[in-house]
């Protein structure tokens, strides 16, 4: 049977997604519950609260079409999150393109762990570097949380840069956010008193290894760390100590298992760190907060 013989005109939005949470469930993804309500939210264009008091709605020719070529894409792993071309990061809406990362909840650590640091200076005209920005996810979020700062957004990407500039308007910050093509930090000039990064740090060998929602779907220059995951670090340690100001701290967000490595490379470049490595959900150490050493 086809997809669109399975989510057909006449069913109800209720039957509509528990057959096709059904069919995600047996397909072997683990989020089919969540996946069936975003797409029919989608393939219907309304939101979840009006899904909540539509479950009676019955599905016409033209909702069933659109349902079933969502159903299709997500069944040959296109994450969600690019099918519907967005991804809410720290509770702000944020588009997505093909050059940038979906961004994780893990990452808002780096960002928790980054307000940390800065819990005395809220009101203060900070100065913000994110490294390798994608989306503008970090900046964005923290120019919301800390009203007097600024940032730049660095990539090497220039799809990118455009996406992270579309969300910055979007969520009115473009007078607090600037965006550069630049190698991490290597064409920016000081004082920061935050540099925060989510660096490439897979493996260059592992990535043909990952799931395909990841391998297929987001752009290898956002995965891949080089041989051994940390090349990133290094380049954003050599530039560290040169670029912040006195009680700054560089935040990097670490891939799990490269705490002591990510440690013994800042510690050369005469980083410590200013805090135990803020753990994200799952127990696993995640954003590693670091100042210049005394
Ligand atoms: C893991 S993604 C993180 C994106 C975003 N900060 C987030 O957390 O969702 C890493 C980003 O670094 C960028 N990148 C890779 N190499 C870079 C380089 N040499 N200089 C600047 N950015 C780079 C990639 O294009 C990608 O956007």
């Amino acid at each position: 049977m086809t997809m669109a013989e399975t989510l057909s005109a006449g069913m109800s939005a209720m039957q509509a997604r528990r057959l096709l949470a059904g069919l995600l469930r047996e397909d072997g993804i683990e989020s089919a519950d969540l996946d069936a309500r975003l797409l029919i939210c989608a393939a219907l264009a309304i939101d979840h609260t009006s899904l909540a008091t539509q479950t009676d709605r019955i599905l016409s020719a033209v909702d069933a079409k659109a349902l079933s070529a969502l159903a299709t894409r997500r069944l040959r792993r296109e994450p969600v999150a690019r099918i519907l071309g967005g991804k809410e990061f720290w509770g702000l809406p944020f588009r997505l393109s093909a050059d940038t990362l979906v961004p994780r909840p893990e990452t808002e650590t780096v960002v928790e762990a980054a307000l940390a640091a800065m819990h005395d200076r809220r009101d203060h005209p900070l100065r913000i570097a994110d490294l390798g920005t994608g989306s503008g996810a970090i900046l964005l979020a923290l120019l919301r949380e800390l009203p007097r700062a600024s940032g730049i957004g660095t990539d090497l990407s220039a799809g990118a840069l455009a996406t992270a500039r579309a969300n910055a308007a979007d969520l009115q910050l473009s007078d607090r956010a600037m965006f550069a093509a630049c190698d991490y930090s290597a064409a920016l000039r000081g004082p920061f008193d935050l540099l925060v990064s989510n660096p490439p740090y897979i493996e260059s060998g592992d990535i043909d290894h990952l799931q395909t929602d990841v391998r297929e779907h987001d752009p290898r220059l956002a995965l891949d760390g080089g041989v051994d995951g940390l090349a990133a670090y290094r380049a954003i340690a050599a530039d560290a100590r040169r670029l912040l100001s006195p009680g700054g701290a560089l935040v990097v967000e670490l891939g799990a298992g490269q705490l002591a490595a990510v440690s013994d490379i800042m510690a050369n470049a005469g980083l410590t760190p200013a805090a135990q490595a803020r753990a994200d959900l799952a127990g696993i150490p995640r954003a590693l907060t670091l100042v210049v050493a005394s």
